[in-house]
């Protein structure tokens, strides 16, 4: 059987043009709570959590796990990129065995339409290819998710199958990383 992909966490923040990718801290606590209550974020993600209930329950320092990037513009949270392994018993496979590095991607509303998500995931694509040299990464997303759909295609993700899962039509897709150019 084929390892998971690992990774040694966190690793340093990595800047973009105009974002920083790092580990999440307490201050991020409320974009959290927002990220999960917004009808809007979560329209294709099984629907908003109760706002009192994510006062309760999100830790005070939130996403604290490996693979979990919080994105921040002018000091600021945004959104998460994650790069976790996928559920071996799931739908969409990128190897016989299940279970691969998945992307996953969540902005605040008033973040989305500036092109700050493709920057983020490109950067976080390009650590994990650094990270874990050669290894594959899938996404799954809603097919009536159209901004997540564009970001997908956009960052290189290619078809692999559409399946039905939690009611909707899933579309699961493949990236993989450039091999570098032998001198
Ligand atoms: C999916 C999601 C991250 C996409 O966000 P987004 O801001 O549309 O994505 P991008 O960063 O690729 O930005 C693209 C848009 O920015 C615009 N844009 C503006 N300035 C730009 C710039 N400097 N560079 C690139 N794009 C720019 C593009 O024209 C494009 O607009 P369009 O979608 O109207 O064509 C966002 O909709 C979201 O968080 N949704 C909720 C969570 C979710 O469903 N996640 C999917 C889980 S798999």
């Amino acid at each position: 059987m084929t390892e998971p992909a690992s990774f040694s966490w966190p690793p340093a923040p990595i800047g973009t043009a105009r974002l920083v990718l790092r580990e999440s801290e307490a201050r991020d606590r409320a974009a959290f709570v927002e990220l999960f209550a917004s009808p809007k974020v979560r329209a294709h993600l099984g629907g908003p959590h109760a706002r009192e209930e994510l006062e309760r329950a999100v830790p005070e320092v939130p996403g604290r796990r490996p693979g979990l990037f919080v994105v921040e513009l002018d000091g600021a949270m945004i959104g998460t990129v994650t790069l976790e392994q996928r559920d071996a018993e799931r739908p969409g496979r990128l190897r016989p065995e299940g279970g691969c590095t998945e992307l996953g991607y969540m902005f605040l509303p008033e973040a989305w339409g500036s092109g700050y998500a493709a920057e983020a995931c490109a950067a976080a694509l390009d650590w994990f290819a650094a990270a874990c040299p050669g290894e594959p990464v899938g996404v799954c997303t809603q097919l009536a998710n159209a901004p997540s759909m564009r970001l997908a295609l956009k960052l290189g993700f290619t078809e692999v199958t559409r399946f039905e899962e939690f009611g909707a039509e899933q579309w699961f897709g493949a990236w993989r990383p450039v091999a570098p150019r032998l001198r």
